[in-house]
Order: C-alpha cells, then sequence, then structure tokens
C-alpha cells in the first residue's frame, strides 16, 4: 500500500511539473495590439505583455518579433515572480524629438529584476541625430534632458545577449547597482562625432561581464565610474569612440571604491585615446585599485594609447594646482601592442600628493606613426616595475 502510495504520488508530482513546464509561455506584444509600423506608439502593448509576463508564476519571454516598434518610454519594472526573458528580433524606435522624452533619465529602462534575460538580435533605435544637434552639455555642464538609450538598474543574475543600441540621444548604455550581469555580443553603433554618445556605462556594480562588445561610437567606448567592482571586459572591439576608461573619478564627494577590473584582449582602433584612468585634482579621498590592463591593440589612437591622468580637467573646470586624492595602487599593462599618433605612447601622470603604487608594466611595443620626432614615455610620481621586452623604453622622461 505504501509502494502505492509513493508511487500515486510521483505521478501526480511529475504531472504536476509537466504542467508547469506546458505553462512556461510566450507573450508576443503583437498579440497585445502592437502595430509594428514604426509610426504607432506601441508602448501599452509592450507595458501590457510585460506585466502578465512579470506576473506570471514560471518562466516567461516577451517576444518583440520582427518589425519597427515605436514606443517610448519603455519601463520594465521588476521585482517579477520568476526569471523572465525578452527576445527582441525588430526594431524598437525611440520619438526622434527629445521633446517626446523629456524629463526621462532613460528611453528603455529595466529596473529591480532577477534572473532577467534579453536577446534575439534586435535594434533599440535610440533616432539621436536630432538630438546631438541640441546638445549643450559642453555649454551647461548638465545633460539631463536627454534620455540614455537602455538602462540596466538593480538587476541581478542577469544575461544581456546579441543586441543592437543605436544612434543613442546620450549614452547608450548605463549599468547601475547590478550583481552578476552578463553583456555578451552587444553591438553598439553611432557616428564617431555624436556628442556623450558613450557606449557601456558602470557604476555601483559588482560582478560585471562585458565581453564579444562591438563599439563604434562618439564617447568612450566603455567607462566605468565610482563602485564598480569586480568587472570583467573582454574581446571588445572599441573605435571610433575614446577608448575604454575608469574614470573620471574624485569629483563629487561619497564615492565608492573602484576595484578588480581587467580589460583582456580588446583591440581600440582610430580612437582619440587608448586605455586610461583618469582623476579629477582637488579631489575628496578616493581608491581605485587592481586594474588589469592585458593583450590589448593599439591601431591609431590619437593620444596616449596607454595612460594614467590625475589631472584630468576637462574645460578647465577644476583647481589644477591641487592634487588628487585618488589612491591608485596595484596595476598593471601587459602585451599592448600597436601605434599611436602621438610621440608620448605612454603617460603615466599620477597625483603628487598620493603617487601611484605597484604598477607593473610589461612588454608593450607601441610605435608612433607621425613626424614629431620618435614613441616616448613619460612618468611623473610613479616608479612601475617592469619586465619583458618594452619599446619605448619606460618613463624614458620624468616630469617634474
Ligand atoms: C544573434 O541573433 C541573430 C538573429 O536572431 C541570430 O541569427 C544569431 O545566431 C544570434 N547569435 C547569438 C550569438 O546568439
Ligand atoms: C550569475 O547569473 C547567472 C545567470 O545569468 C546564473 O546562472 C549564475 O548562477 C549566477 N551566479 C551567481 C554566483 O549567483
Ligand atoms: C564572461 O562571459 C563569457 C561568455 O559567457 C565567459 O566565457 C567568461 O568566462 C566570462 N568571464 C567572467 C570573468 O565571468
Ligand atoms: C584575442 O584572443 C583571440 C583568441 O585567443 C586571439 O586570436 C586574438 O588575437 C586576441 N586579440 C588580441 C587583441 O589580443
Ligand atoms: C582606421 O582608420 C583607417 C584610416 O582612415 C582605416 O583604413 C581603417 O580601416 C580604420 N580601422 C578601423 C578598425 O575602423
Ligand atoms: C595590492 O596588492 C598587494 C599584493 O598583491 C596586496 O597585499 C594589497 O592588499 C593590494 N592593495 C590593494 C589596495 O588592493
Amino acid at each position: 500500500m505504501g509502494s502505492k502510495f509513493i508511487l500515486g504520488t510521483t505521478f501526480f508530482l511529475f504531472l504536476i511539473s509537466f504542467s508547469i513546464k506546458a505553462r512556461a509561455a510566450d507573450f508576443d506584444i503583437n498579440k497585445y495590439g502592437a502595430k509594428a509600423d514604426g509610426k504607432t506608439d506601441d508602448s501599452r502593448a509592450i507595458n501590457s505583455a510585460w506585466k502578465e509576463a512579470c506576473a506570471s508564476t514560471t518562466p516567461s519571454t516577451v517576444v518583440i518579433a520582427k518589425g519597427n516598434y515605436l514606443a517610448g518610454p519603455v519601463k520594465f519594472q521588476g521585482p517579477c515572480k520568476a526569471p523572465v526573458s525578452i527576445r527582441v528580433e525588430g526594431t524598437l524606435q525611440a520619438p526622434a524629438e527629445p521633446e517626446k522624452l523629456k524629463s526621462q533619465d532613460g528611453w528603455v529602462v529595466f529596473r529591480n529584476i532577477d534572473g532577467l534575460t534579453v536577446s534575439g538580435g534586435g535594434t533599440f533605435d535610440g533616432q539621436g541625430s536630432i538630438a546631438w544637434s541640441k546638445n549643450d552639455c559642453a555649454k551647461t555642464g548638465k545633460c539631463n534632458s536627454l534620455p540614455i538609450n537602455i538602462r540596466f538598474t538593480g538587476l541581478t543574475n542577469s544575461h544581456i545577449q546579441n543586441i543592437t543600441s543605436l544612434n543613442s540621444k546620450l549614452f547608450h548604455i548605463n549599468v547601475l547597482n547590478c550583481k552578476n550581469v552578463t553583456l555578451q555580443h552587444v553591438i553598439i553603433t553611432a557616428p564617431g562625432e555624436s556628442l556623450n554618445t558613450d557606449g557601456i556605462h558602470i557604476g555601483r556594480s559588482s560582478n560585471i561581464n562585458i565581453t564579444g562588445a562591438e563599439i563604434k561610437t562618439g564617447d568612450d567606448c566603455v567607462s566605468l565610474g565610482d563602485g564598480s567592482q569586480q568587472i570583467n571586459i573582454e574581446k571588445v572591439k572599441c573605435g571610433p569612440g575614446h577608448g575604454i576608461s575608469i574614470g573620471s573619478l574624485g569629483r563629487y564627494h561619497d564615492e565608492q571604491p573602484v576595484t578588480g577590473v581587467t580589460v583582456r584582449n580588446c583591440t581600440i582602433s582610430n580612437t582619440s585615446n587608448g586605455v586610461r584612468v583618469k582623476t579629477w585634482p582637488a579631489s575628496p579621498n578616493g581608491v581605485a585599485s587592481d586594474l588589469h590592463f592585458e593583450d590589448i591593440i593599439m591601431e591609431n589612437v590619437k593620444t596616449s594609447p596607454v595612460l594614467i591622468d590625475q589631472e584630468y580637467c576637462p574645460n578647465g573646470q577644476c583647481q589644477a594646482k591641487i592634487p588628487s586624492k585618488v589612491k591608485i595602487s596595484n596595476v598593471s599593462f601587459k602585451n599592448i601592442r600597436g601605434t599611436s599618433a602621438d610621440p608620448v605612447v605612454v603617460k603615466l601622470a599620477c597625483s603628487k600628493g598620493i603617487p601611484c603604487q605597484n604598477v607593473q608594466i610589461s612588454d608593450i611595443h607601441l610605435t608612433y606613426n607621425g613626424k614629431n620626432g620618435a614613441a616616448t614615455s613619460v612618468c611623473t610620481n610613479v616608479k612601475p616595475t617592469m619586465t619583458g621586452q618594452i619599446f619605448p623604453p619606460a618613463c624614458a622622461k620624468t616630469a617634474a
């Protein structure tokens, strides 16, 4: 009798798990009234599909099939009852006129979701060209009037893969307050002249993995703000753009440390900068440590492809004479090769208040492709350890 009972129960459990599997559902926005004609605002259809998917107690998928969906703003708000996937096969289009996204900090926003997957090969088209022509951030110092293309805020254990961000009005992708998120094979495209179109910016997040991205844009390809910890950036192709940056740091009070960053196996071509760490002079105390750059190819990078700049002061908006108090330590530059359009191919300008500590340089081969003399490297307030073959010789010049 006992065994019959167990058998019966097992069969019953099998039925339940089978029916759970069968119920794992697709929520196709076209079934929620999306028009996909590139003219009608499809925000409501997307929102309705998301609400049902997010409320599902079993894993679910929102499907954005092929077609052009004008929409905005779009909010994918959690928490959800079970993991949710979004398969974007078509193109989401933002309204071109910036006024239509007024006082929005993001166009498409994913917030407070555990176990999110975004995939499908589709495109998030910010239709930024009108916005770029009206961008006055450099004059006003404020860019708040323009939305970021895609925001990932408060995500955990999530995977973003195989999507394109096109012509964002401001930054393409902003990762904030996230933990354990992989961005795999993300494609980012905007003209080299478009203003403030940073590719991927990360802040206050840990265990973030960016792999296989192809980034062509008008500002930093990848930039890391304060509180970025355990960040892996690999197989990224960058250019045009401003390279891969840590910072700027030290502009504000209460910035969290940046620690544990690896940038590996990347190619940086035709950019204004290569890899850099930048901190503001006259800063509050701060920390940037355990930063590693290796296996990087530079092609025709305009200013010092390898750069630590603790006197970062764009537009002269700072007290340049007061040293930065961001402490930079445990940094390595290994196996970095290629060409520079600036004769100073390596520049390590550390703070005279807090010199850089434990900086290692090994196997560097960077040549100058211009006509103003020979490739050289300059070091200030840092005594790097050197191994392997280094061309040009590191710290050939020590600035005062
Ligand atoms: C990316 O999406 C495209 C289009 O759906 C698909 O053909 C391709 O296999 C996907 N690649 C990966 C790595 O998922
Ligand atoms: C990180 O997230 C992935 C899903 O993208 C998950 O499979 C993995 O278990 C998570 N890792 C940890 C340590 O939680
Ligand atoms: C980053 O993701 C790629 C692809 O999933 C994986 O091969 C690699 O091991 C990951 N790296 C880290 C540090 O998690
Ligand atoms: C990145 O790694 C791949 C595979 O190991 C290699 O073929 C490629 O040359 C590497 N690229 C750089 C820039 O190191
Ligand atoms: C960089 O610019 C040169 C000269 O304009 C061009 O030939 C080359 O294809 C560019 N490289 C990349 C990867 O865009
Ligand atoms: C720097 O590295 C040393 C030795 O590897 C380690 O003891 C120290 O804690 C590290 N410092 C920071 C700030 O990470």
